[in-house]
């Protein structure tokens, strides 16, 4: 895994955040310094692991310049992990860059100060592949697709790699795809047939680590812990833990 890795999908509720702040939770419990970036408006990664608390200092700030990145950085006790949080004020900030020089690369030369200081940083990115994401994409050298096994979840793949490939085109940064992670499932039969379809149309690989659905994932938000502290037995909870190590290899 090299040091920028992005959570990706412009489809919602797939599962992004509750991957991207449980694998950093377990990384950082393989001794592993991370930093989390929550690049979605409607901040669920901050308000999962910090729960109402208000920052002085967001990635809004970073992003417009006001403040570098060391700023905006807080700790989580819990998580064991860096944040830089995230607010609604994001929502309008893809007009704001639209204008700027470089508006791709906004990101990555925030980064540039702050991302030596971590054996990884995670990019928690909003459903969507606007200017925000774009940014993401650039400041990684890989992502990684949360997706329910469904359908229709293979039809936004095809969107996400034609994007990266009119990134490489467009920018000349090239992004690699670790690997789809398979979430929320419910159903062996419906996942295998997922991955029967995955495999035959993209050469994408699949973690072969899935994430059960369980209401106990839910607890967890709830609770502002991470899942290998509220309920590491549980089979989303283990399972997220042998993702993260998988992952990391
Ligand atoms: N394994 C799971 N089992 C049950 N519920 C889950 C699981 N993983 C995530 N959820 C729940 O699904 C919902 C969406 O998850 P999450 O917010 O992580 O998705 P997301 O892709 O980040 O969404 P968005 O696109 O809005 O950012 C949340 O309510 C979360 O608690
Ligand atoms: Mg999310």
């Amino acid at each position: 895994m090299s040091s920028v890795v992005s959570f990706i999908n412009q489809k919602g509720g797939v599962a992004k955040t509750t991957t991207a702040i449980n694998v950093s939770a377990q990384w950082a419990q393989l001794g592993k310094k991370i930093l989390l970036i929550d690049l979605d408006p409607q901040a669920s990664a901050t308000r999962a692991i910090f729960g109402d608390t208000e920052f002085e200092n967001t990635i809004y700030d970073v992003l417009t310049a006001e403040i570098g990145a060391k700023e905006a950085v807080v700790h989580s006790e819990s998580f064991g992990i860096d944040v830089i949080p995230s607010e609604i004020m994001l929502s309008g900030i893809e007009i704001i860059l639209a204008s700027k020089f470089g508006r791709e690369s906004i990101l990555k030369k925030c980064l540039a100060e702050i991302k030596n200081d971590y054996d990884i940083v995670v990019i928690d990115c909003s459903p969507s592949l606007g200017l925000l994401t774009v940014n993401a994409l650039i400041a990684s050298k890989d992502i990684v697709i949360p997706i329910c096994p469904e359908y229709f979840s293979l039809k936004g793949i095809e969107l996400i790699l034609e994007t990266l490939k009119n990134i490489h085109a467009g920018l000349g940064h090239k992004v690699d795809v670790r690997g789809i992670i398979i979430s929320k499932y419910r159903n062996r039969r419906i996942v295998e047939q997922v991955i029967r379809d995955l495999r035959a149309k993209h050469s994408i690989p699949v973690f072969n680590n899935y994430i059960p659905d369980s209401i106990v994932v839910e607890e967890a938000h709830h609770k502002h812990l991470p899942m290998r502290e509220f309920s590491p037995k549980n089979p989303a909870g283990l399972a997220l833990a042998n993702l993260a190590v998988e992952m990391w290899t």
